[in-house]
């Protein structure tokens, strides 16, 4: 993972690190000042948006200097041991500022919050937050009393908070693409899974408040959301007013109507739980964007069922089936984990034969990482040999590597509609944006006056390793 240099880290494997425009919220207008790090996914990530919020209404101000903070808040994820790992080293960074500045706060959130509780004060003692993810509207109390020398501490987790109310304030948001979130929590219990018990149960948000977040960033110019939810299929609001049942699919269809030009994605959708009306929807819409991020987890059924996935192989590649059929020029994405409990080697050739057939654009690859309290961790023993497990993950990664070149190789020479999010990386001649199948392109701006927001046509002409490049025609 990649630490970036802004004042709002994302730590996700999901995101690439790029410069931002400034926050949303003028600094200088608060008497206080706070700063924010999130790692993990997407949804860590838009909830440090809403805790942005309620700080904004306490006077604090984000900032992108730790140096000037008086709150330095971590949003922690506890998915793999790795990504704990990372965050008790940053906080033994932050144990040093402290000793210069011994006013400054800090405050654990997220999903460590939640799966060590108070038993993180007594392992860090520099730490005088711990706030659970269903907890922040409590931050202001829990402030005020950290402030006075004393713990502040809530993991109390929700059935009912959604923070359907809250108006996320943007971070580092680059003014074009935006994420709101639809489900919190998550019902599925994947035996490896710790977010169950860091997330607590799986509720929908009200699907008014919903299309409102999406209208209101259309009209300040922002052409393109992503749903959020840890399964966003099983979304379900009743809407008793209107006397209306809004499935997954009626609520992407309601957002998709704000504009043509609005773009919608979503993530995650889990195989168990993607419906043909959902990909009829898809298709339908050509503002929804051609992509599924599918995890399949592992190609081999039964590891699945230790895995509590509730999918056979065949149940899953007759999806990918299915998804192509309704939308031949749909890209697919993957979350695989090498080397899960009892995986013999045929059992892991089952997911290289699997990912061949689904035929990804691009995966996400972890090997096993035991998390306490799992049910896996209670049932099974986590007998492949780390040595194997890594293994088996170059050889998933080089599976993935091949798939993903001819995946990009294959779209030379076709035109794609792009919406550009920004400059590239390397040269402010070039612009970057996304496709519809979630592909990255870059191109030389030319004589072109496009901006930042525009959609342009763009004709692919060559690959790199995960971008196109191409060139802008005009239709
Ligand atoms: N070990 C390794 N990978 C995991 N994931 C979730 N839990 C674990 C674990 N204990 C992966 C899954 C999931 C993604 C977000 O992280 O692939 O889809
Ligand atoms: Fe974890 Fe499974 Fe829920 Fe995803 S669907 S958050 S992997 S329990």
């Amino acid at each position: 993972m990649e630490m970036l240099d802004l004042g709002h880290k994302v730590h996700d494997e999901t995101r690439q690190g790029e410069a931002f425009a400034p926050f949303e919220n003028d600094v200088n207008q608060y008497t206080k000042k706070f700063y924010i790090e999130s790692y993990g996914c997407a949804m860590n990530f838009s909830d440090s948006e809403i805790v942005a919020s309620i700080l904004n209404d306490e006077g604090f101000g984000a900032t992108r200097n730790s140096d000037e903070a008086d709150l330095i808040l971590l949003n922690t994820c506890s998915i793999r041991e790795k990504a704990e790992q990372t965050v008790r080293k940053r906080l033994t960074e932050f144990r040093k500022m402290k000793k210069a500045k011994p006013g400054m706060l800090v405050g654990v959130l997220g999903c460590m919050a939640e799966r060590l509780k108070a038993k993180f004060l007594e392992e860090e003692k520099l730490v005088d937050l711990v706030v659970g993810p269903d907890a922040y509207r409590s931050l202001p109390g829990l402030i005020e009393e950290a402030e006075s020398g004393q713990k502040g501490v809530n993991v109390l987790l929700s059935r009912e908070e959604t923070y359907a109310d809250i108006s996320p304030v943007r971070l580092d948001s680059n003014g074009v693409t935006a994420f709101v979130s639809i489900t919190r929590g998550c019902n599925n219990m994947c035996s490896f899974c710790v977010v169950p018990f860091t997330r607590g149960r799986e509720r929908s948000r009200d699907a008014n408040s919903i299309v409102a977040e999406a209208q209101d960033l259309f009209d300040k110019g922002y052409k393109e959301v992503t749903l959020l939810g840890q399964n966003v299929d099983s979304y379900y609001w009743m809407d008793e007013q209107k006397d209306e049942i809004v499935t997954f699919a009626k609520l992407m269809e309601k957002v998709a109507l704000i504009s043509p030009d609005l773009r919608v994605r979503f993530s995650t959708s889990h195989p168990k739980d993607i419906t043909d009306e959902v990909l009829h929807t898809m298709a339908k819409y050509e503002n929804i964007c051609k992509y599924i991020h599918l995890p399949i987890q592992s190609g081999n059924t039964r590891i699945l069922q230790l895995m509590n996935r509730t999918y056979t192989r065949e149940w899953y590649l007759t999806k990918v089936d299915r998804i192509k059929e309704i939308m031949p020029d749909c890209g697919i994405s993957s979350d695989i984990i090498a080397g899960f409990c009892s995986e013999t080697e045929e059992e892991h050739q089952d997911t290289l034969s699997a990912m061949e057939y689904s035929k990804y654009d691009y995966s996400y690859m972890f090997y096993y990482s035991e998390r306490p309290g799992t049910l896996a961790e209670r049932r099974y023993k986590d007998d492949v040999p780390l040595e194997v497990k890594k293994r088996r993950l170059a050889e998933i990664v080089e599976m993935q590597n091949k798939l993903s070149y001819e995946s990009y190789q294959k779209d030379i020479g076709k035109t794609y509609k792009v919406l550009i999010e920004g400059e590239s990386k390397k040269s402010d001649k070039e612009w970057k944006g996304r496709n519809s199948q979630n592909k990255m392109v870059v191109f030389p701006k030319g004589t072109f006056s496009y901006k930042k927001g525009d959609y342009v046509w763009v004709n692919v002409k060559d690959n790199t390793q995960g971008t196109l490049l191409g060139e802008i025609i005009e239709l």
